[in-house]
């Protein structure tokens, strides 16, 4: 990669930005003006452009529509009480978009391209950056197959895109779970480590089951036995379990979260125990009887720090602390924030 892209700018002559409410924002439904397109043809990344977001015309036989050749990326942008601009880590989500690339065989794209495409968009688009507390502009990027064939088998074309949609918080209210021991998310030898676009296709009977018994989410159990936790939803889990953090440990099912990384980062560097190992079901509903589990959360980007209020488990509802009371958790988002919104020094070198 050159130090600098060659990105092709059109900016929009009709801004949405006057007539969009800010206060009003529903997660993924606003887009600001502009995204950014790349193709990959003939081996290599071209044709690089923001331009007015809006619709792409495409064949209706890409293999992406046909054989999920597709998956995505979530990260964020905050705006700084000085006004700067910074993303939260592109680098691991980079990293994490050739892992999916390399398992759903597709091209890979280099870091600098990530990096700076994202760069390039949220710059042009920086007043869409909401500045109130719990707000960022969230990123989506997106690779997609784009050969217009129908054998099964490695397009030789892709799309790379990305969105950006200014967002406030995705849960307003601590949610109420359920072990899921029927369906399954991910099984070994699988992809439920990538951030594919069929693994969120297949979730969603699932949820909308959860939904209709009165759930807000569901924690994915192991596809073996159903009796040990995965994650939930769409995030990482993580609980505190006599007052250490304890997480599923990344393997084939697990999503490498950002924000899994960065708590468990922050929970080390205050010298509180993690452990990142399989985690059972019992061992959590032992925890929630004898209040050794003093916190149980989702941790994702969309998510950020989504508190578990209660679970059900075999007819029995247990129901756990107020989030606001919750020592770990507060601690991690307020330190989070701090470093997000650049209240304090990034000593992690998390902001790009
Ligand atoms: C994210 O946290 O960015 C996610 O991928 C969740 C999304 C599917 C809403």
């Amino acid at each position: 990669m050159t130090d600098t892209l060659d990105i092709k700018i059109t900016k929009t002559t009709k801004s949405r930005l006057a007539e969009t409410d800010f206060s009003n924002l529903v997660f993924g439904r606003t887009f600001s003006d502009h995204m950014l397109v790349a193709d990959y043809e003939g081996g290599e990344w071209k044709n690089i452009e923001i331009l007015p977001y809006g619709e792409i015309a495409l064949s209706p036989a890409i293999s992406a529509l046909h054989y999920g050749q597709a998956f995505f990326e979530g990260l964020k942008a905050y705006k700084h009480e000085d006004g700067t601009i910074a993303v939260f880590r592109p680098e691991k989500n980079a990293a994490r978009f050739n892992k999916s690339a390399e398992r759903l065989c597709t091209a890979e794209i280099p870091v600098d391209l990530f990096t700076q495409s994202i760069a390039a968009l949220v710059d042009v688009d920086r007043d869409w950056i909401p500045a109130a507390a719990g707000h960022s502009l969230y990123i989506r990027p997106v690779m997609f197959a784009t050969d217009a064939y129908l054998g099964v088998t490695p397009s030789k074309t892709y799309k790379f895109v990305v969105l950006t949609c200014p967002v406030g918080p995705y849960f307003t209210k601590p949610l109420r779970v359920k072990f899921e021991t029927h369906y399954t998310r991910a099984a070994e030898g699988g992809f439920g480590y990538a951030k594919a676009a069929g693994n969120y296709g297949g979730s969603m009977l699932p949820f909308k089951k959860a939904a209709e018994e009165g759930f807000d989410q569901l924690i994915w159990t192991d596809a073996k036995e159903h009796l040990y936790v995965e994650e939930m939803g769409a995030a990482n889990v993580m609980f505190v379990l006599d007052g250490k953090l304890v997480t599923p440990s990344t393997r084939d099912t697990i999503l490498d979260g950002v924000t899994r990384d960065t708590v468990i980062s922050l929970a080390k560097s205050w010298g509180m125990p993690v452990e990142e190992r399989r985690v059972s079901i019992a061992e959590v509903v032992e925890g929630a009887r004898n209040g050794k589990l003093t916190d149980a959360f989702g941790a994702g980007t969309a998510a950020t720090i989504a508190p578990i209020g209660a679970f059900h488990h075999n007819g029995e509802e247990f129901t756990l602390s107020d989030p606001s009371t919750r020592e770990f958790s507060q601690k991690v988002l307020k330190t989070l924030d701090d470093i997000r919104y650049g209240r304090v020094e990034d000593t992690f070198g998390w902001n790009y």
